[in-house]
């Protein structure tokens, strides 16, 4: 049994959802999928990915990325009666969102979102960001947003397992994006995650994390985690992103 990671289909792009449906539907039923956000804020976007990806694999474990959460285009709810929506699709669709035990190996999704750990946005992200018109937090702060989301977190007993993998849609921590990274794109920093993420997949012990939202694809050890980044991106983003699903375990 292999462990596959993909983020951030982003299938409102046609070419990208076409890219699931060209995916082969022999090679990976015995295989675990990691869908680590950003699907569509569409809900039938969303459920057209599941359609494609659940019967070729033999488990799904998925997580909301922010667009997930977009309830401009699906109703104008809270967004966190999104994300039981969510929840409750995955349940249906036999897809796991708490953690996967694998044999030996433990996977923990961790819920997050931006609190500003990595700096205060600028004027340009305050007025352009998409999350500020498209999710409905019920006039919380994105701190307040982050500490609901890290207090649903349901933390594991990891004993008695050889082999612990955690799970974010956010980055969890910012020394993964590159130093020398253009100053235009160095504004969205505040909005890429957290360092709560980091504190827990520390306590975690976690030897592999998957995380997905910057886009920007990334191997990287960090003090004995491996952090591996395996966006799929928008059609444009072709020199960040691999447009693959990767490998990133045997299990
Ligand atoms: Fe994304
Ligand atoms: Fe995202």
């Amino acid at each position: 049994m292999r462990l596959f990671l993909g983020s951030d289909f982003h299938v409102d792009y046609r070419q990208n959802l076409d890219w699931l449906r060209g995916l082969s539907r022999a090679d990976f039923t015995d295989d675990v999928l990691i869908v680590a956000g950003d699907l569509s804020d569409e809900l039938d976007l969303v459920k057209a990915s599941f359609d494609e990806l659940v019967p070729r694999y033999a488990k799904l474990l998925f997580l909301p990325g922010n667009h997930d959460l977009w309830t401009a285009r699906s109703g104008k709810g809270p967004s966190f009666e999104k994300f039981e929506t969510l929840n409750a699709l995955c349940r249906d669709y036999g897809i796991e969102t708490g953690s996967l035990a694998l044999g030996q190996t433990l996977i923990v999704p961790l819920l997050a979102w931006y609190d500003y750990s990595f700096g205060e946005p600028g004027p340009t992200i305050r007025r352009g960001w998409m999350d500020f018109y498209k999710c409905n937090w019920e006039g919380l702060a994105p701190a307040e947003v982050a500490a609901r989301f890290d207090a649903m977190n349901v933390i594991p007993d990891t004993s008695g397992y050889a082999t612990v993998y955690s799970v974010s849609h956010f980055v969890p921590r910012i020394d993964l994006m590159p130093a020398r990274y253009p100053e235009k794109h160095k504004a969205l920093f505040p909005v890429l995650g957290t360092n709560r993420l980091e504190a827990r997949i520390r306590a975690l012990g976690a030897s592999k994390h998957f995380y997905g939202h910057s886009h920007l694809n990334r191997n990287k050890e960090i003090d004995g985690v491996t952090y591996i980044n395996n966006a799929f991106g928008y059609p444009s983003e072709t020199e960040i992103s691999a447009k693959t699903i990767l490998h990133v375990a045997d299990l």
